[in-house]
């Protein structure tokens, strides 16, 4: 496929916003959608709809296929073991809290530690902090430096004994900091302590190799992979899912049901209980296609050309800052233009058909650490292009003479 074709695959670039056209750069928040994806949605609820694992019926074994494909074709993408290490959610907050519940019931005492960075956003934190408050955890924060980067070194001074896991993003959603997984996971294992990768601004900007980063748990979000909303991925090493109790309970993930005693389905379904979002998995397999489709080389080659230009274009303007300067940078820029609160800056590019995220973007602690209540983003995906980064820039030069 060709890179300058992309924008074509999206039919949502094809509507005004605001009477412009639409410049959407959220796609840290989530991404749109292209047209296989849509097609897929529609074809499978028109034609092919019925529940999954349980009838018999042609309709239901061909859903039941599609399904399972999906999940073989996950496993390749994130070269996985084998397809049972992949667990459907509904999202990646879910994943994380299914690890957290279970590995917390299983693996936390009182005072037990948990390792996380103070780069994650809200859904890589809120689970552990249940922990705290149901069984006296204690949560710890590796620091970032100024650069946005994680100190290493600081993060190994705060593993003790007591601490029982870590979990970290592999890239901010603020900084668009590249979090060195490999390292944190050698350093964790080498004292017995398995790692959480947040993969949710990962995918599907980076090539994940979850043999090679040889973390034991890795999330994922599929809305913002292309796909439809409604679809999480949790990959676990099977020892992992084998060795957890359930999370959540019912039908599809039993083995057998008895008055007195119950036993549960093998990997993967034992974590996949009630109906489950069938035609958006399904969907989900053409997010993967279009993506192979194109390459994830190519994905983020293009994607660092658009960051370079947009980063050298933005500072290039009066007042802006730019949020942090990591080492491995993917297209995720947070910034601020002095004396204008970002969710003005949002609003006025929005007039020109601008899509920026503007707040604390779910990550309170690390606005904290850099002593900002909210910054303005701009998060590029597979469809964005020069003249969108163009068109940023001339809303936010029109954005500081609304403000003169
Ligand atoms: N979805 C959140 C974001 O926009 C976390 O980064």
């Amino acid at each position: 496929m060709n890179i300058k074709t992309i924008k074509s695959e999206f039919p949502i670039f094809s509507n005004k916003v605001n009477g412009k056209t639409l410049v959407y750069l959220d796609s840290s928040n989530s991404s749109q959608k292209p047209k296989s994806v849509l097609n897929s949605l529609d074809n499978f609820y028109k034609n092919e709809f019925s529940n999954i694992g349980r009838s018999i019926h042609s309709l239901a074994v061909n859903a039941t296929n599609k399904y399972e494909e999906t999940r073989m074709s996950i496993k390749n993408f994130i070269n996985a073991s084998s397809k049972d290490e992949i667990v459907f959610t509904k999202n990646a907050t879910e994943s994380i809290n299914l690890v957290a519940t279970t590995f917390g019931q299983q693996n936390i005492q009182k005072g037990d530690e948990i390792l996380i960075t103070e780069l994650e956003h809200h859904s890589n934190y809120v689970p552990w902090h249940y922990l705290r408050e149901t069984r006296g955890a204690v949560i710890k924060f590796a620091p970032i430096d100024e650069n946005g980067d994680i100190i290493i070194d600081k993060l190994k001074e705060l593993i003790t004994s007591k601490t029982k896991i870590i979990s970290v993003t592999h890239v901010s959603n603020v900084t668009g900091t590249i979090v060195p997984i490999k390292d944190i996971v050698e350093i964790a294992h080498k004292r017995n302590i398995p790692v959480l990768v947040d993969g949710c601004q990962s995918a599907p900007h980076i090539k994940i190799n979850v043999k090679d980063l040889d973390c034991d748990f890795y999330v994922i979000s599929c809305h913002k992979v292309y796909g439809p909303t409604g679809v999480g991925i949790l990959y676990a090493k099977k020892k992992w899912l084998e060795k957890l109790p359930p999370y959540i309970g019912g039908g599809g993930m039993i083995s057998e049901v008895k008055k007195d005693k119950i036993t549960y389905a093998s990997v993967p379904e034992k974590y996949e209980a009630g109906t489950m979002p069938t035609a958006e998995v399904v969907a989900f397999n053409e997010s993967i296609k279009f993506i192979q489709s194109i390459g994830i080389e190519n994905i983020m080659k293009h994607e660092k050309e658009i960051t370079d230009y947009a980063l050298e274009k933005l500072k290039t303007i009066n007042s802006v800052n730019i949020i942090g300067n990591p080492k491995n940078k993917a297209g995720v820029i947070s910034f601020t233009l002095k004396g204008i609160h970002p969710h003005d800056i949002s609003t006025i590019v929005d007039e020109e058909g601008v899509a920026i995220r503007a707040g604390h973007h779910c990550c309170q602690i690390l606005h904290e650490k850099l002593g900002l209540a909210a910054t303005a983003r701009a998060s590029i995906g597979i469809y964005n292009t020069k003249e969108d980064i163009d068109i940023l820039c001339q809303s936010i030069e029109k954005c500081r003479k609304v403000f003169e």
